[in-house]
């Protein structure tokens, strides 16, 4: 078997993909590859607030629930995402704080609330939750205290002491689960490392007060032109784990930049290269810090990612192109798994 997740099992690590709840199932090609290839699966959008709380007080845990049945049938360890993010939050709330109609004390008290409905309604069943995700500010915005991002909605409304509260609100509700705190760019892809030392200041005063934080995810969100500093990303994770925290690369991609012409290949010349090189550093970079526990690639395939709709002009960031056939991320970080 040289499937990724059945080569990742020999080293203990958890290989996984972020899946489309409504195209599980639905998509044979596609469900096969879920199931054959990774043994960890995160819902891209199906546990987001917006989609289990789309108006005030009545749940839908329809498509969540299918995926974790999925997940279980095919012995994949859920990473439930995500609690508290500024996005794609229900606009019964958005709306209510921006009206005036939810006052910062209530909207304390409807987190608190959300984080543990959720967290309750998938008790022993998600291995790892994504509790807060993107607060902490990039060199570009404005750090609050703690670098935190002073802009940041949950912030600015409630202030930094939320992010202790949703981590502790969390395990009261489900003890047993992996608590991390998720994040793009805490290693710079800008060129800084204003993020990383924040975060990690940050945790180590959280676990010092004994916080229930139980690791860290770093998303990888890569492109074949910027590049990263593959060898400070492997020694943030590592400082991570020497505090004691379990480490994840939770989001896995590396966008391409796409020709205008054809819509299709990368004017990159390099990027054919580029690809499966920083792939295979975001692996590595996981293999080697014995704490990381999983890598997860943000989608299967090229034709279903977030990517071409945030950043025009760019795409073709996953493992499997748009007919879901294999491409040479794929095969490299096959080779990579078999070499540990
Ligand atoms: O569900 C609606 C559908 O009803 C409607 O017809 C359609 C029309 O546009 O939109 C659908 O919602 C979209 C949703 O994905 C589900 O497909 C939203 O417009 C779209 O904005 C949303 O994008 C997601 C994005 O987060 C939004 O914040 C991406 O799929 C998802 O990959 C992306 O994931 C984030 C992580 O959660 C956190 N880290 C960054 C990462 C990339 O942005």
């Amino acid at each position: 078997d040289t499937s990724l997740r059945a080569l990742a099992s020999k080293q203990g690590l958890r290989i996984g993909t972020a899946v489309d709840a409504a195209e599980l199932g639905t998509d044979k090609p596609y469900t096969d590859i879920v199931a054959g290839q990774f043994s960890t699966v995160t819902p891209e959008n199906a546990m987001k607030w917006e989609s289990v709380e789309p108006s005030r007080g009545v749940y839908d845990w329809k498509q969540a629930d299918e995926l974790v049945r999925f997940a279980q049938q095919h012995g994949q360890a859920v990473r439930g995402h995500t609690l508290m993010w500024h996005n794609q939050l229900p606009g019964w709330l958005t709306t209510g704080v921006a009206n005036g109609s939810i006052s910062d004390t209530q909207l304390r008290d409807i987190l608190h609330q959300h984080v543990t409905d959720e967290v309750t309604h998938f008790k022993g069943k998600v291995w790892q939750w994504d509790v807060a995700n993107e607060v902490f500010a990039n060199s570009w915005e404005t750090p609050g205290a703690d670098g935190l991002n002073a802009d940041d909605f949950w912030i600015e409304h409630l202030g930094p002491g939320v992010v202790a509260d949703v981590f502790r609100w969390a395990h009261k509700a489900d003890p047993k689960a992996l608590l991390m705190y998720n994040d793009y760019n805490i290693t710079g892809e800008d060129g800084t490392n204003v993020k990383f030392q924040a975060v990690y200041d940050f945790v180590k005063k959280l676990r010092a007060q004994g916080v229930p934080i139980d690791g860290i995810g770093e998303q990888g969100h890569l492109d074949t032109q910027y590049g990263f500093d593959a060898h400070r990303y492997q020694a943030d994770l590592q400082a991570f784990g020497d505090l004691g925290l379990k480490v994840a690369v939770t989001e896995a991609d590396v966008r391409t930049f796409v020709d205008d012409a054809t819509d299709q290949v990368p004017t990159d010349a390099l990027a054919q290269y580029a690809q499966p090189y920083e792939f295979s550093e975001l692996l590595k970079g996981c293999e080697l810090v014995r704490q990381c526990v999983s890598f997860t690639a943000w989608g299967v395939y090229d034709g279903d990612s977030w990517i071409p709709g945030t950043f025009s002009g760019e795409g073709y960031g996953l493992l499997y192109d748009v007919n879901l056939k294999p491409k040479p991320a794929y095969s490299t970080l096959q080779q990579d798994l078999k070499l540990a």
